[in-house]
């Protein structure tokens, strides 16, 4: 079916000039960038938007690097986009991420193989992707096509 998904190139990724990298990807896999907008997260957003991580140990270090700089937000939409997007992003980790996928060709760090600053966001269903759009555009700025 064709669905829509939230993509976020994070402050890494954005930090580092793969804005068009990534954009390639999506656009040479059969995703249309169907809305966008670089912003800086403010400490409530990024809270608000991994709230179901709050309790996690790495929470807080999350919330600082998603406030570390800006992200380019977007609405990814095509034929599984959900799945899709996750395939191209690889494994949430870059050290455990395939080769070809963005995380390992553009976020793993062989001097700090260990980091999980991990270049792109992507949602994990239909529903998720539905309540994540919600949060950063409104109807119409969706452009569908
Ligand atoms: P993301 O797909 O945006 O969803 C949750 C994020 O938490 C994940 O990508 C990583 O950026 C981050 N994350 C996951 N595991 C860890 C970890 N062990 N330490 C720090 N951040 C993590």
């Amino acid at each position: 079916a064709i669905e829509q998904t939230l993509s976020i190139i994070k402050p890494d990724a954005v930090g580092r000039n793969q804005i068009g990298d990534i954009y390639s990807r999506f656009e040479n896999n059969g995703l249309r960038i169907v809305a966008a907008k670089m912003m800086q997260l403010s400490r409530k957003q990024a809270e608000q938007f991994y709230a179901e991580h709050k309790e996690r140990p790495f929470f807080g270090e999350l919330v600082e690097f998603m406030t570390s700089g800006p992200v380019m937000v977007q609405v990814l939409e095509g034929e599984n986009a959900v799945a899709k997007n996750r395939e191209l992003m690889g494994a949430t980790m870059p050290k455990n991420a395939e080769p070809g996928t963005i995380r390992r060709d553009l976020a793993y760090d062989p001097d700090n193989p260990d980091s999980a600053d991990n270049a792109v966001h992507g949602s994990d269903g239909v529903d998720s992707a539905k309540a994540e759009i919600a949060q950063f555009f409104a109807a119409d700025e969706i452009c569908p096509r």
